[in-house]
């Protein structure tokens, strides 16, 4: 392929990876957004490996590492529960901040370019940057994935001094960066680098560890954006066009949604990444099998499909339980009855609802759920004190008060879900156990709070067979 035809096929597949990212954005066309990502991509890699910088001899060594990271890939997706998808998401982040730093170590010790002068400079300036954000996108991606996966404890590590440390760390690899490029030869350069190297692996597992359990979100959306940056950098090494175009995309389109949440969270970006929020302090929860701290009043699943039959308006609140226990389809039809039958039913979708951001909206679309009931939560916050009765299934933080009423609590600020101002809430869990932010949740000792005990999936069963009855 030559050089002219490749930028051709580079140009297209950047227009397509732009339309992809603007169709995942509304979940009507989040389909066709895929499938420009898949189009655009595949134009990359064919125009790439088929390119004129890939030398004939090189491309069973390409094609043989495609076959193996496919399967691996394939069987990820396959065996990879819904709910697992931010770990996933987060090692995979690891392997782009891996491919940086190899891609950058590579390129350092290729001769068969020969630089000088302020191009020489420029390449180094790009090296050492890119191996910089692809170490700590590696093990801060890491240490994420422990995080998220239970191996690594959710409390936040919070060292001495550690925004000093930060600070010392910094210093320390500009220092180094000054020696790396004035060094003489690439041997005298090897070893600045490595040592900027290990201080890069220990601020990205330094700044990952800091952060506490009920910010991981955010944490993972900004590794996100990093890898993004990483590949840019990785782009600029390699003078691949392309790669800095889709980084930079991914960069900042992570940077916003990571905005975003923190919005979501009412949290400061800064301070997240400073670290030292989340889990850590206030109230202790209430653990399965536990006292509970106050009294709650029990309702049947027949007593459930009662208060709905009746109710004019209807909201849900679906929530990480909902995932676990895959009722959304029960959940559809459990909506399509009551709509039929006249009732207003609507769903309220807290922005941190489940694990990973849209969560609770894909799993709605994979029900059938028509969108345009599906509402944000500053969307129907305000209509909760006008509903009859507000169905939590299996969600918990994101439906506590606590958040607005309790200053010491963990999750204090985040805006939650107000189900407490409908007429009767009805919480669908299986024990008294707490969410993800580890706290109590005051919402079930609550006069107007029923709680529905049992699996998502058995408990809606039986309100459904119920409701038809
Ligand atoms: P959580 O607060 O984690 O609560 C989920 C509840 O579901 C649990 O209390 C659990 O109680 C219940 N549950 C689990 N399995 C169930 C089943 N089979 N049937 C019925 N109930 C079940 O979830 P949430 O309200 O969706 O809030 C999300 C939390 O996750 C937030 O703290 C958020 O910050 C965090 N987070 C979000 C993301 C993103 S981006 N969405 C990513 C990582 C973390 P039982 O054990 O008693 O059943």
């Amino acid at each position: 392929m030559t050089s002219s035809l490749m930028t051709v096929a580079y140009l297209g597949a950047t227009i397509l990876v732009i339309l992809s990212l603007g169709g995942l954005s509304n979940p009507e066309t989040a389909r066709r957004g895929n499938l420009s990502g898949v189009i655009g991509m595949t134009i990359a890699v064919l125009a790439t490996v088929l390119g004129p910088r890939v030398a004939a001899a090189g491309i069973s060594w390409i094609v043989g590492g495609m076959v193996a990271g496919a399967a691996i890939g394939l069987w990820a997706a396959r065996a990879v529960k819904m709910t697992q998808m931010p770990e996933l998401v987060a090692i995979m982040h690891s392997l782009v901040g891996l491919a940086a730093c190899l891609v950058g170590f590579a390129s350092y010790v290729d001769t068969s370019i020969a630089f000088s002068g302020a191009e020489k400079t420029i390449h180094e300036v790009e090296i050492y940057v890119g191996i910089f954000i692809g170490a700590v996108t590696f093990s801060g991606s890491v240490i994420a994935f422990g995080k998220l996966s239970g191996r690594i404890g959710g409390r936040p590590l919070l060292l001495p001094a550690r925004h000093w440390l930060n600070l010392a760390g910094l210093l320390a690899t500009l220092w180094f960066g000054r020696q790396f490029l004035a060094a003489p030869t690439i041997e005298a350069g090897l070893l600045p680098l490595l040592v900027m190297t290990a201080i890069a692996l220990l601020f990205g597992i330094h700044l990952v560890m800091a952060i506490g359990g009920a910010d991981m979100p955010v944490v993972v959306s900004m590794l996100n954006s990093y890898s993004g940056w990483a590949a840019a950098a990785t782009g600029f090494m390699l003078s691949n066009d392309l790669l800095i175009v889709t980084g930079a995309l991914v960069g900042s389109s992570g940077a916003i949604l990571s905005y975003i949440m923190c919005r979501a969270m009412n949290r400061n970006f800064i301070s997240v990444i400073a670290g030292g929020f989340g889990t850590g302090g206030g109230a202790p929860a209430a653990k399965a099998g536990e006292q509970p701290a106050g009294e709650v009043s029990p309702i049947s699943a027949a007593e459930t499909a009662e208060l709905l039959r009746e109710a004019k308006s209807v909201i849900i609140v679906p929530g990480y339980g909902m995932a676990v226990a895959q009722a959304q389809h029960t959940v559809f039809e459990i909506t399509k009855h009551l709509r039929e039958k006249g009732v207003n039913v609507r769903f309220g979708i807290h922005p941190v609802a489940g694990r990973m951001p849209g969560h609770m909206n894909v799993l709605l679309a994979e029900a059938k759920v028509p969108y345009d009931i599906v509402l944000e939560m500053d969307e129907i916050n305000e209509d909760f004190p006008d509903t009859d009765v507000a169905m939590v299934i299996g969600a918990n933080d994101i439906v506590n008060p606590a958040a607005q009423d309790d200053p010491s609590s963990p999750i204090a600020g985040m805006p939650v879900l107000e189900v407490w101002k409908a007429k009767t809430s009805i919480v669908m869990k299986r024990s008294m156990a707490s969410g993800y932010a580890g706290v109590d949740n005051p919402l079930f000792y609550k006069d107007n709070n029923r709680m529905l005990f049992g699996d998502a999936k058995k408990m809606l069963d039986e309100v459904l067979v119920a409701l038809m009855a």
